[in-house]
This record gives structure tokens, C-alpha cells and sequence, in this order.
């Protein structure tokens, strides 16, 4: 019987190492160990041998069957090293390429691409880029840029007042500002002439349409100093305009009327779709709608009563003169991108964004 045992344990020794890998190991296993193998049997019975090859049976089976279970063990032990290192060979990733498909990279929205655009047009004549609140007081939205007590955009149905307020024109009443010229008088207050800035920023009118959102951007510029003319609010606005809609562009100013500015004009650019109103087509250009000019901002000289509010700052009406001006941010992107629809800006259709990466 201990031959047979012996045989046992060299055949299963040879299996073992023959093995190739951990799932074969097993099979090995249940093989010579499993619960109908031949040893562990021969194990269970050792009992009903005839006395004399009971100690001696028994012993060598279970010496045999520890050998085996420790070598399968360490077997066991190799094999998994080994098809570990398969496998970390196999999933190797190079984590320095580039995924694949390689991200989309986010951009500025469009908004901000625009309103970053005219601040360096203006940086680069000297100007400094300010900002202020969007929930303003009555004061610094109205009084302070010599609004009259009756225009009519200090009504309740034309403003957002913030706080219910029964007194309209209470200076200290809040309002979302309406424009971003309230920041002049601020600007004003920090600092003494002279002064060169433009101000962007958000403004509110309850207003919503395909050209009106009740939220828009405006940038305001505003120039104080001594001895400025209407001719240099020309020419700062002709090299704005060119700046941004091409160095063929000319300027036009038209009389208009702002509370804050005396004389106001409103600002027309030639129109860079066509020439006077007829495209190369030859008809009528529908961007400016054949006039050959496109409206594209309100300007005009500082109104001395400003100044009034600003004296003890430094800004006597005697002494300094300015221009100022404010436009619609999204208006001046619509214009040079040819944008339809006021509303296609802020849908945020990833269609219609993408388009200006
Ligand atoms: N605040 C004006 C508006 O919202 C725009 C404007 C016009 C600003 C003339 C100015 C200016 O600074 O001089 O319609």
C-alpha cells in the first residue's frame, strides 16, 4: 500500500509542477486531494486495513498529503505571481497620451469674448476698467446724472425697484440700475480728474422681446480731463468702431438728448455689409436697412450739472470738461457676428455657442 502511495505522490508532484496556471492548479487539486480522490480515501479507510499496515499506511498517506497540499501551495503562490504580472503587463496605460477622443475644450461665452474686446480696444488708448453694484440707489441711477424728476424710466413699470418702495424718488430707494452710467458718478467720487475709463456690467429693464432681455451688458466709457472736445469723443469712438467692425468704418454723430450729457448725440457706424445701403448684389442691405448706417451707441459731452454732484471731488464745471458714452454689449456682438436673435445668447444651445471658440 505505501508503493501505491508513493506512486500517488510522484504523480501528483509531476501534475503539479506542470501546471500552467492557477485555474489548472486547482483541477490538480480535485484531482489527487478533492473528496473522490484516491488518497484522501485511502485516508478516511485507513481503519478498515488489516492491523499490521494500519500505523504505516497511515502515515505515509498523510505525509504524502501534506506535501502535496504544501506544494500546491506554493504552486499556487508562483502562478498568481506570475498571471499578475501578465496582467499588469496587459492593462499597461500610458497616462501621459491624450484620451481619446481628446476633450472638447470649454471658451469664453461670447458676451465676455465682446465685452473683453472693447475693454482692450480701450486699454490700449489709455483708459482704465471700472466697475460697480448692479442694485444701485435712486441717487447714483438717476439724481446724481441729472434725470429729471418726470423721465419717465424712474416709473415703477419701467425700472426694477428692489424693495417695494411707495417713494420713487427717495434717493436712497434700491432699483436694479438700468444702465451702467450711475458708475461715472462713483468713479468720479474715488477719484479726482483726470480720468479715462470704460465700465462694463450688467443691466436690468423689465423689457423682453427678440432685441430686449430684462438682463443685458452694457459698457460705459467715460473721459474727464481739461481742455476734451466733441472731436476727441470722435475720434475715440472712429478708432473704436474700426477696431471692431474694420478699418474702412466711419462714424456719424446725430443729435440726440441723454439727461447727463450736453450736447448728446447718438453714434452711427458706416454699415460693413454693404455700400450706402446697397449690397454687392446691388439691393438693399438688411442689416442697416438700406440706410448705410448702423446706430451702435449714445455718447455726448459731460452734462456741467454732473459735474455739480462730483464739485467737492475735484470736478469744477469751470475747469474740467469730459465725453462719455454707453453701449450695448450684446448689441455690438450681434452686429459683428450677425446673431438674429437677441435671445440665441443667452439659450445657451452649445449649437449656437460653439460657434465662437
Ligand atoms: N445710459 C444710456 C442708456 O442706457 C447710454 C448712454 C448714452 C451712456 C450717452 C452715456 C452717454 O454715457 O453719454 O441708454
Amino acid at each position: 500500500m505505501t508503493d501505491r502511495i508513493a506512486e500517488i505522490r510522484a504523480e501528483a508532484e509531476q501534475a503539479i509542477a506542470a501546471a500552467t496556471d492557477t485555474h489548472g492548479l486547482e483541477e490538480v487539486r480535485i484531482q489527487y486531494l478533492g473528496r473522490k480522490a484516491e488518497l484522501p480515501n485511502l485516508l478516511r479507510n485507513v481503519a478498515e486495513l488489516p492491523a499490521a499496515e494500519r500505523a504505516a499506511t497511515g502515515k505515509a498517506a498523510n505525509e504524502a498529503r501534506k506535501a502535496l497540499e504544501a506544494a500546491i501551495e506554493q504552486r499556487a503562490e508562483q502562478l498568481a505571481a506570475a498571471e499578475l504580472d501578465q496582467r499588469l503587463e496587459r492593462d499597461r496605460v500610458d497616462i501621459t497620451l491624450d484620451g481619446d477622443p481628446v476633450p472638447q475644450l470649454g471658451h469664453l461665452h461670447l458676451i465676455t469674448q465682446t465685452q473683453r474686446e472693447i475693454e482692450d480696444v480701450f486699454i490700449g488708448l489709455g483708459f482704465n476698467v471700472a466697475e460697480g453694484p448692479e442694485v444701485e440707489t435712486v441717487y447714483y441711477n438717476f439724481d446724481a446724472l441729472n434725470f429729471d424728476s418726470t423721465h419717465p424710466s424712474r416709473l415703477m413699470t419701467d425700472t426694477f425697484y428692489v424693495q417695494p418702495t411707495d417713494d420713487i424718488f427717495d434717493p436712497s430707494a434700491r432699483l436694479l440700475r438700468v444702465h451702467t452710467s450711475p458708475v461715472q458718478i462713483r468713479a468720479m467720487e474715488q477719484q479726482p480728474p483726470p480720468i479715462y475709463i470704460v465700465i462694463p456690467g450688467r443691466v436690468y429693464r423689465p423689457d423682453n422681446d427678440a432685441t430686449h432681455t430684462p438682463q443685458f451688458h452694457q459698457m460705459e466709457g467715460l473721459a474727464v480731463d481739461t481742455d476734451i472736445t466733441l472731436g476727441d469723443l470722435q475720434g475715440t469712438l472712429l478708432t473704436f468702431a474700426r477696431a471692431i467692425f474694420g478699418d474702412e468704418r466711419q462714424v456719424r454723430l446725430r443729435p440726440h438728448f441723454f439727461p447727463f450729457t450736453e450736447p448728446s448725440v447718438e453714434v452711427d457706424v458706416s454699415c460693413f455689409n454693404c455700400v450706402g445701403g446697397v449690397t454687392a448684389e446691388g439691393e438693399r442691405c438688411g442689416l442697416c436697412k438700406g440706410e448705410g448706417w448702423i446706430e451702435i451707441l449714445g455718447a455726448g459731452m459731460v452734462d456741467p450739472n454732473v459735474f455739480g454732484y462730483v464739485r467737492r471731488n475735484g470736478y469744477d464745471p469751470e475747469r474740467v470738461q469730459g465725453f462719455a458714452f454707453g453701449m450695448g454689449i450684446e448689441r455690438i456682438a450681434m452686429l459683428k457676428h450677425g446673431v438674429p436673435d437677441l435671445r440665441l445668447i443667452y439659450d445657451n444651445d452649445v449649437r449656437f455657442l460653439e460657434q465662437f471658440g
